[in-house]
């Protein structure tokens, strides 16, 4: 949440920070700001409540002086509205120093009282201006920023990543980091900032990761890292996986439209170098769980949120079948407040696209302190949630700029099938054999999943009829189960439309009663070609709710004819084997989604108050 961007160099600083806040704008959108040291001196600073498209139209109607120092927020709201006086950057009370926050202070309170005790005065209602007004009564004492930085920094609780700038000190931008992201860009002359690389990716593709409680100071020269307390630190330095173009629309109408196009693509680079003869081989995840640590797991928790959390549902299926081990997927936000019964021998994987969420964050540094072991599973090199694991299995879907996710859950699922076959074979539960058939089967979905996709106009024309619906139900069994929760969450946070997932054995027990005539339901089919199908339970359930009246949107596999009387609407997958079906039936739901969205005229990229990486609890 809130994107965060700094430069020092010799470009013209505006250019620099406002192309970062366009990449970064994903991560919060209700107001956007800048504020630059002036090539005369002086700090200019202008910021606008809502898109960043307002600010931008504001300078180029007015621009900046030039600049070569600079720092630039897009934001989503936590404490006061989404107005002008709320974004940021917030300044010290001479008016020459400027500060950016993403994250939630929660001392602010004592420390505005503090403040107004010693007659300083508030614009904002924010907890962000309490540090720019905080770090100016220290510039004053100190005259130095960084000196400044380091002793507010030191008195702040919460999460936060904070970059400042003075006007006494052009060519310095100062930044730390709490609980919230920062990555450091190096380039020849110039250095970047920003909340993840995407913000400085045209330019460089050299990173350094900044650690929890480090301080940095770039300059065009080179940049220094330390500790709270000013100890020198070391940063490792990576290269980033992927160019400026995979973070563009390429051509597309939405960066949705992008990422759902590239679900192929993102599974089967998801698979990239992770077989050889056919059978699944882990090394990176060696050095945390290595095989022995991984026979001795007696229990495997899987901790996400939202659509991450569905996808570790699906993984539960999967690795419990695959491995013989007992899986429990639970919400990040719920595990830490219940005193969850860990030991050694629990592995509890976090599975997080961002790496970033706070709730998934804090809920694997719980983990680790009560001694269970962690993996991550993270589409993001270098995250928090990545670096707080004993290992991390990468998704490789690339960046995901749309604030609903699509490719990244395709990709975590490959990669819990992944996890769930390497540790099948491992604890012996899987013969060499089984493993390849279904490696075969995960290795065969990139081209099933394109053939889907090419069914994109007939789902379109499905949305555009359902453009005026107000409820939509989807109903799935086993593992499409959640595949109609993932469908439901899609549907509600893209086109604002009251959606439900249930199991479909769960029908009866109560959800029936919401069926009435004409009633969307879309129905995820498994197949009827598995002889432990529930495929004539799920038809039975079809009859149930057509018999009240329901008008059912079937995704079946092709050839199934046992839904044609019963479906008003049937969407084809190609034959897959049963746990592989939710890879392919996914798809046209997020498509589905998106596209009544699209006829509603709504932003399908930047829903309404949601952000995409959940930085605050
Ligand atoms: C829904 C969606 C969210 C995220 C959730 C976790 O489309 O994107 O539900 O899945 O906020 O985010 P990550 O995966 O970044 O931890």
């Amino acid at each position: 949440m809130c994107g965060i961007v700094g430069y020092a160099g010799p470009r013209d600083s505006v250019e620099v920070l406002l192309g970062g806040l366009r990449r970064l704008e994903y991560r919060g959108y209700d107001s956007a700001g800048v504020a630059v040291i002036g090539d005369d001196g002086a700090l200019t600073t202008h910021k606008r409540a809502g898109k960043l498209g307002v600010l931008e139209r504001d300078l180029d109607r007015s621009p900046l002086p030039a600049s070569r120092t600079g720092i630039g927020h897009t934001r989503w709201a936590t404490h006061g509205g989404p107005t002008d006086g709320n974004a940021h950057p917030h300044l010290g009370d001479d008016g020459r120093l400027a500060l950016i926050h993403n994250g939630i202070i929660e001392n602010f309170a004592a420390l505005k009282d503090e403040l107004l005790a010693d007659g300083y005065a508030f614009q904002s209602e924010t907890d962000t201006e309490v540090a720019a007004v905080l770090l100016g009564r220290e510039y004053g004492r100190t005259k130095d920023l960084l000196a400044a930085f380091r002793a507010v920094v030191g008195r702040l609780h919460g999460a936060f990543t904070l970059l400042a700038v003075h006007a006494d000190e052009p060519g310095l931008v100062v930044g730390a980091r709490r609980n919230s992201p920062l990555v450091v860009g190096l380039g020849e002359g110039e250095q970047f900032l920003g909340s993840d690389v995407a913000a400085f990716v045209q330019y460089t593709r050299r990173a350094v990761a900044i650690g929890q409680d480090q301080i940095v100071a770039i300059r065009p020269d080179g940049i220094a890292l330390t500790t709270f307390d000013g100890e020198p630190v070391e940063g490792e330095e990576y290269e980033v996986a992927w160019d400026a173009s995979a973070a563009d629309k390429g051509g597309w109408s939405s960066f949705m439209a992008k990422e759902i196009s590239e679900e192929p693509e993102a599974l089967e680079a998801t698979l990239l170098g992770r077989v050889h003869d056919g059978l699944v081989v882990l090394d990176e995840i060696e050095g945390g769980f290595p095989d022995d640590v991984l026979r001795g797991v007696d229990r495997i928790v899987l901790l996400g949120a939202g659509t991450a959390a569905y996808s570790g549902l699906l993984g539960k299926y999967a690795i419990e079948k695959w491995a013989g081990v007992p899986v429990e997927v639970e919400l990040a936000h719920e595990f830490r407040y219940r005193d969850p019964v860990l030991s050694e021998h629990t592995l509890v994987a976090s599975i997080s696209q961002s790496g970033e969420t706070m709730d998934t964050l804090m809920a694997v540094k719980y983990a680790r302190e009560r001694g269970a072991r962690t993996l991550s599973i993270c589409n993001t090199q270098g995250a928090t949630i990545a670096r707080e694991s004993d290992a991390v299995l990468y998704t490789r879907a690339g960046p995901e700029v749309a604030v609903a996710s699509t490719k990244a859950f395709t990709a975590q699922v490959v990669a819990l099938y992944l996890f769930g076959l390497h540790l099948g074979r491992v604890r012996g539960a899987l013969s060499d054999a089984d493993s390849r058939g279904l490696v075969a089967e995960l290795q065969a979905l990139p081209a099933k999943l394109q053939e889907v996709l090419a069914q994109g106009g007939e789902v379109r024309e499905m949305a555009r009829q359902m453009s005026d619906t107000r409820s939509v139900l989807f109903l799935g069994r086993h593992v499409g189960y959640p595949v109609a929760l993932e469908g439901a969450l899609k549907l509600k946070e893209l086109a604002y439309i009251h959606a439900e997932g249930f199991a479909a054995g769960e029908l009866k027990h109560g959800p029936i009663a919401l069926i009435e005539p004409g009633q969307r339901v879309f129905v995820v089919v498994p197949s009827p070609r598995d002889s432990n199908s529930l495929h004539p339970k799920v038809v039975s359930n079809i009859q149930e709710i057509r018999a009240r009246g329901a008008y059912v949107l079937a995704v079946a596999e092709a050839g199934d004819v046992a839904v044609l009387p019963f479906a008003d609407e049937v969407l084809r997958i190609p034959l897959a084997g049963p746990m592989f079906e939710p890879l392919l039936a996914v798809a046209p739901l997020q498509q589905f989604a998106m596209e009544l969205a699209a006829a509603k005229g709504l932003d399908v990229d930047q829903p309404r108050n949601l952000a995409k990486s959940v930085t605050v609890e």
